[in-house]
């Protein structure tokens, strides 16, 4: 049996890279407001590993507003040909500057130009109101490398519990809960 977590993670993630038709770093990042109020929705993950794992968005919109006043996340991934889930609990916080420049550079010039035209903070009038700032940023940055707008970033989940979920035969799924120990974890098995 794998005695970290993230050995066991990324066993599974390699196979679901293989076997999900698409979208296999798609996981769920649930956030609450100061408030306790939660709220879901889905997510990328572009960066994993012992220090956590890493997601990008507007640092504007309702997932940034929820975390600058509750710095604490949920994340979940469900690979539905392994019939597995992987639930993560943890602390945010925000990516560094050069980790976040480094991916902003390597995504697609549309994509960057995307970033800037984004508006996650409040509804645009019109998907017409949303192209008009796209054509903006085209000209603005004519020429030139697209920089990583300051309102745009990672995030990164440090867990203190990660759960792995395994269907099996006659409903006696199996979960193995993992909960960080100092600087280890410890390991229990639910049932089912
Ligand atoms: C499969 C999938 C992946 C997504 N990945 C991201 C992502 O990596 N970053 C992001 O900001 N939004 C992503 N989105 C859009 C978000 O779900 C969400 O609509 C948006 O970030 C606004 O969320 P907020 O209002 O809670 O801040 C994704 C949506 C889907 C369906």
């Amino acid at each position: 049996m794998a005695d970290d977590p993230f050995t066991l993670f990324d066993a599974w993630y390699a196979e679901a890279r293989e076997s999900e038709i698409n979208d296999s770093n798609a996981m769920a990042l649930a956030t609450a407001d100061a408030a306790g109020r939660p709220s879901v929705r889905m997510v990328l993950l572009k960066g994993h590993g012992s220090d956590g794992f890493v997601f990008y968005t507007n640092r504007e919109g309702r997932k940034a507003a929820d975390l600058a006043a509750n710095p604490h996340a949920a994340l979940l991934f469900h690979w539905k040909s392994l019939r597995r889930q992987v639930r993560i609990e943890g602390a945010v916080t925000l990516a560094t500057d050069a980790e976040s420049d480094a991916y902003f550079a390597s995504r697609s010039r549309d994509s960057q130009l995307g970033a800037w035209a984004s508006d996650q903070s409040r509804p645009l009038d019109s998907r017409e109101t949303f192209e008009a700032r796209v054509d903006a940023a085209k000209a603005q940055f004519e020429g030139r490398d697209v920089p990583r707008p300051l309102h745009w970033g990672g995030y990164r989940v440090t867990p203190h519990v990660i759960e792995f979920w395994q269907d099996r035969a006659h409903r006696l799924h199996e979960r193995r809960l993992f909960t960080r120990d100092g600087d280890g974890w410890r390991e229990g098995l639910l049932f089912p």
